[in-house]
């Protein structure tokens, strides 16, 4: 990965450019600002592009339907979102109103010219593709999307090709695939091996390490762009760590909460493109976006990490 940002983790080195560049990580998530240039980002292979190493999902939480104040709150969650260097959104026709309400969101926003967006055909009759494809185009008020991925292998086979031509034809610009919770691994796998893929969507964390064994090295090996879901096991990780300090390695990373650590621990691995963390919050939205400021844990402190939280 060439602007690979992991360094070996060294707290003497750390403690003494930190009263320098790093200064504001000393400050109270909720009012840190986050300078977009000071963000790590992650080259996706197939194209040299880099984006920022933290996303931002849209499952559930813009499933907001048609109110709208909630539709409102969302949106200022996007433009926070934005002001704080973020790019890659990730949606699917299979979240509810979730595309709507990002389009709400990016017209208020004036289409941010920075947007990443980050989509998926998801219908088992592949001759219905294009036309779902369309309609979420329309959602989003985008001319083309920058990635389009086949939401969870589904027909795969007969959705990729189309992707493909779409890509050649300059119609998308990435093409992909998701899964999620480890599900159909030996499948991706082959996929990844055979086909000519820019990103897979997959999921990891503290305590979902599967990928780590064949799919993030086989990644780098084939020069895929990896985009990880639930980051937080869709909110129930975080709960789970809620009850528990913070340890000592915390603050040495500059993290200041249980959502930080986790995104650090998700972003650190060289295979790693991008995490796409869904939130309503504004807050939230600040804190896990300040996961992309500081230091990375190293090889042997992600090792720890894992370790630390499947013993708590
Ligand atoms: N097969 C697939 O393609 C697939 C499958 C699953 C997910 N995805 C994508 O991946 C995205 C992320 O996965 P996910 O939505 O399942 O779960 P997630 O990102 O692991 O967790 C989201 C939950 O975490 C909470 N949260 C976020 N930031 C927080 C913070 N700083 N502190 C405390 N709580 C926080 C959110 O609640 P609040 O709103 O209260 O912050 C929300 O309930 C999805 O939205 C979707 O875009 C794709």
């Amino acid at each position: 990965m060439q602007t690979r940002p992991t360094l070996p983790f060294n707290r003497r080195r750390w403690l003494a450019t930190a009263t320098a560049s790093l200064a504001p990580l000393a400050w109270p998530a909720l009012a840190r600002p986050v300078a977009a240039s000071s963000l790590q980002t992650r080259r996706i292979p197939s194209s040299g592009e880099a984006v920022p190493v933290i996303g931002l999902g849209s499952w559930i939480t813009f499933n907001v339907g048609n109110d709208p104040q909630a539709r409102d709150a969302c949106a200022e969650v996007v433009r926070a979102f934005f002001a704080a260097g973020g790019r890659v959104i990730d949606s699917s026709p299979m979240y509810g109103s979730s595309q709507p309400v990002i389009g709400h969101a990016l017209a208020r926003l004036g289409q941010p010219a920075t947007l990443f967006s980050a989509e998926k055909v998801w219908v088992g009759d592949a001759s219905r593709g294009p036309a779902q494809m369309e309609a979420s185009r329309a959602f989003w008020g985008v001319p083309r999307f920058d990635l389009m991925q086949v939401h969870n292998l589904l027909a795969w086979e007969e959705h990729l090709p189309r992707l493909i031509e779409m890509k050649a034809a300059g119609r998308l610009r990435y093409v992909g695939i998701s899964t999620s919770e480890g599900r159909r691994h030996a499948e991706l796998e082959r996929i990844m091996r055979t086909q000519r893929i820019d990103f897979v969507q997959l999921t990891h964390n503290l305590l979902d390490r599967e990928a780590e064994q064949r799919l993030l090295p086989l990644a780098q090996e084939r020069g895929i762009a990896v985009l990880v879901n639930r980051p937080f096991r869709q909110g129930a990780l975080l709960d789970q760590l809620a009850r528990h300090p913070l340890p000592g390695w915390a603050g040495e990373l500059g993290c200041d909460s249980w959502a930080q650590v986790a995104l650090k621990f998700v972003v650190s691995h060289p295979g790693v493109t991008c995490a796409i963390p869904a939130t309503r919050q504004v807050a939230h939205l600040r804190q896990n976006m300040g996961a992309a400021l500081g230091p990375l844990p190293d090889a042997a402190l992600r090792l720890r990490m894992a370790r630390d939280v499947a013993a708590l």
